[in-house]
């Protein structure tokens, strides 16, 4: 079968035949339609430090993905042929304290799909049952090929109450973009989105984010007072990574607010650690998904009509991944999709 594959310890991504993976008795194996491109995906195939240290080649990447079971493991009763699939892709261990209690999201030996084994960018995946969720409502299918970031907006917008509060989100990427949509969905009052890209703030607008502020042209501060808040923000979403947004986060926070943390610090830095305490401000991080109360809550806001089209502003077969790959990482646009099956 065709996968995208990282071959070599260097920079790039090489579309390559390689062995369809094995189906074991607990394994669903996937014809995978279309995947979405992250993050983790471009640093992998820049081959970064932190891509050096963590990844072993030769390894199929990727995964963001819907696809069609076409055949299950003997121990595998839930889930047939022609069931319509996307996939966590934290596999956890089944062993650890927080496994055994249920609290699987909390796994402190997670592998990842696509990352430490063999992932989604291939015309064929295989993965336990137990990191299957099937899609029983009717779902677009660019939109189930997101499901695993849309689950971490899902994770982080909903980690605190939201209805009737302001609720400031740092960072537009498509996770930002799409916990703007879910917050607006929520009840949030005013949703205030940030990014230093005019192209992504627009599409914060679209999606639902009521004030959508260029912080390399304005401060949240001057947000605040353009909407009258005298107080600050009872909740923010950390969606960028980028400490310069922390910093400000905390500084435009109510007494009493309310962070989820979902981006990812490329290093250490300071921050003001007085103002936490003395706010009585609640950090919380977040990674991934819960397993599974984030997916059927985002099966329900889909259901419940939230729109997460304009989320996805690229489209490519699977041969013009160099194409996708270069639209994901300009940082404009939102989610990319591959189509394995043009
Ligand atoms: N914790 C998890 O489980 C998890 C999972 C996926 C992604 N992530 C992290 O979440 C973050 C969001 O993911 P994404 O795919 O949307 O990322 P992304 O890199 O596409 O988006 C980040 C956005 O932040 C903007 N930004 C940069 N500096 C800013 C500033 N000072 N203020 C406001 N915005 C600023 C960038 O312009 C960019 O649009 C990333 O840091 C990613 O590494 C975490
Ligand atoms: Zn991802
Ligand atoms: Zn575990």
């Amino acid at each position: 079968m065709k996968a995208l594959v990282k071959q070599k310890a260097e920079p790039g991504l090489w579309l390559i035949d390689v062995p369809e993976p094995a189906v074991g008795p607990g394994d669903v194996l996937i014809k995978v339609l279309r995947t979405g491109i992250c993050g983790t995906d471009l640093h992998i195939r820049n081959w970064d430090g932190w891509a050096q240290q963590t990844i072993s080649t030769p390894l199929v990447v990727g995964h963001e993905f819907v696809g069609e079971v076409v055949d299950t493991g003997r121990d595998v009763t839930d889930i047939k042929p022609g069931d319509l699939v996307s996939g966590e892709g934290h596999l956890v261990c089944g062993k650890c304290r927080n496994c055994l209690a249920g609290r699987r999201h909390l796994c402190r030996a997670t592998v990842g799909l696509g990352v430490g084994r063999d992932g989604a960018f291939a015309e064929y995946v295989s993965l336990p049952a137990s990191n299957v969720w099937v899609h029983r409502v009717q779902v677009d299918l660019d939109v189930a090929a997101i499901f695993d970031p849309f689950g971490n907006a899902v994770h982080t917008a909903l980690s605190f109450p939201l209805v009737n509060e302001d609720v400031l989100i740092t960072g537009a990427g498509p996770i930002g973009l799409m916990a703007a949509a879910v917050a607006k969905h929520a009840g949030a009052r005013h949703v205030v989105v940030t990014d230093v890209s005019e192209e992504r703030l627009d599409l914060a607008r679209k999606l639902g984010a009521g004030l959508a502020l260029d912080v390399s042209r304005t401060t949240i501060a001057d947000g605040q007072r353009e909407l009258g808040l005298r107080e600050g923000f009872d909740v923010g979403l950390e969606m960028s990574g980028n400490p310069a947004a922390l910093r400000e986060m905390i500084a435009n926070m109510t007494h009493g607010g309310k962070i989820a943390m979902l981006g990812l610090p490329a290093e250490e830095f300071p921050v003001d650690w007085a103002r936490i305490v003395t706010s009585m401000i609640t950090l919380k991080g977040i990674y991934g998904r819960e397993m599974y109360e984030t997916w059927y809550a985002m099966t329900v806001l889909l259901e419940g009509g939230l729109d997460l089209a304009p989320v996805i502003t690229g489209r490519y077969s699977h041969r013009d991944h160099e194409a996708a790959f270069a639209d994901a990482a300009g940082g404009k646009g939102g989610k990319v999709i591959l189509d394995w099956t043009a």
